[in-house]
């Protein structure tokens, strides 16, 4: 199981681990979205305490948990990580500020309503540039996401509601995502449970050496994994997307080509 990308839904895998053997579970779950219309970000999965309680089962005491969420849903989350018994320590916040807004246009749409035909200018909409126009944040996040090829360009309002209207949307640039910081309880006391289970507390300057074991039950691409091959971790990889488990496999069979030695069994 060690050091394998696996192919399936990570509610029927987990349990198949040992219990509490797991170091450090790092994952970029569903943000339930509904991500560029894919069913697996609409399931609820990551809203479901279930889900993180198979997490904890695998994990040590003392392990912890680092689970990304997007700014809309990441709260609920984040109660489900902790309904399943995790400790909530902290938040990080993941700043990109590249982010895509999403964001419905109210003038655009009176005009469309009235039937107007708005005219167009030659002047880009912020955000756009001639040439490639990639999404990021949770329109498309990193190798996963897919690229925006359009270009848009300012368009003269066509009615008066539409001019008074002009400028306003419904949605924030993204600009950050957060990172939820959680830690199954301990066994007794710190001391005791580094000692018994060789986990405890965060120590981020020798969180870097190449010891423990790494699990993440929705890898998509494999992002985590390739972070872990780097690092010389130990790594289980999870997801229920072909596609995606394909990509991985195929980042993993590159780094062999550089790092031939690595540890991943695929
Ligand atoms: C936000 S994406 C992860 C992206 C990843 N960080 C990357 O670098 O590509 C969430 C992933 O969870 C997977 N997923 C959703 N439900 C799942 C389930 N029940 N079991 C395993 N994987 C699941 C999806 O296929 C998707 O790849």
């Amino acid at each position: 199981m060690i050091n394998d990308l696996h192919l399936g839904n990570c509610l029927e895998i987990l349990p198949t681990l040992e219990e509490n053997s797991i170091d450090t579970c790092i994952t970029d779950p569903p943000y339930e979205l509904g991500f560029m219309g894919k069913d697996w970000d609409s399931a609820g999965i990551s809203f479901q305490k279930e889900t993180w309680e198979a997490v904890y089962r695998v994990l040590k005491p003392g392990a912890y948990l680092l689970a990304f969420g997007g700014t809309r849903t990441s709260h609920r989350i984040a109660v489900a990580i902790e309904d399943a018994g995790f400790e909530i320590r902290d938040i990080i916040c993941w700043l990109y500020a590249q982010g895509f807004p999403k964001s419905h246009d109210i003038s655009k749409a009176m005009d469309k309503k009235a039937r107007k035909e708005r005219e167009k200018t030659d002047e880009l909409l912020p955000g756009h540039s001639e040439g490639r126009n990639r999404t990021f944040g949770t329109n498309g996040i990193g190798i996963y996401g897919e690229a925006n090829e359009s270009v848009a360009y300012k368009t003269i309002p066509a009615t008066p509601e539409a001019e008074l209207w002009e400028g306003w949307g419904t949605g924030l640039k993204p600009a950050h995502e957060n990172i939820i910081v959680s830690m199954k309880p301990i066994d007794k006391n710190y001391v005791n449970n580094a000692l018994k289970h060789g986990v405890a507390g965060l120590n981020i300057d020798g969180g870097r050496l190449p010891t423990g074991i790494v699990i993440d039950p929705f890898m998509g691409t494999c992002t985590t994994g390739m972070a872990c091959v780097l690092e010389d971790r130990d790594f289980i990889g999870i997801d229920s997307d072909e596609g995606y488990y394909e990509i991985s496999k195929k980042r993993v069979a590159a780094v062999r080509k550089i790092q031939p030695q690595i540890k991943m069994d695929i």
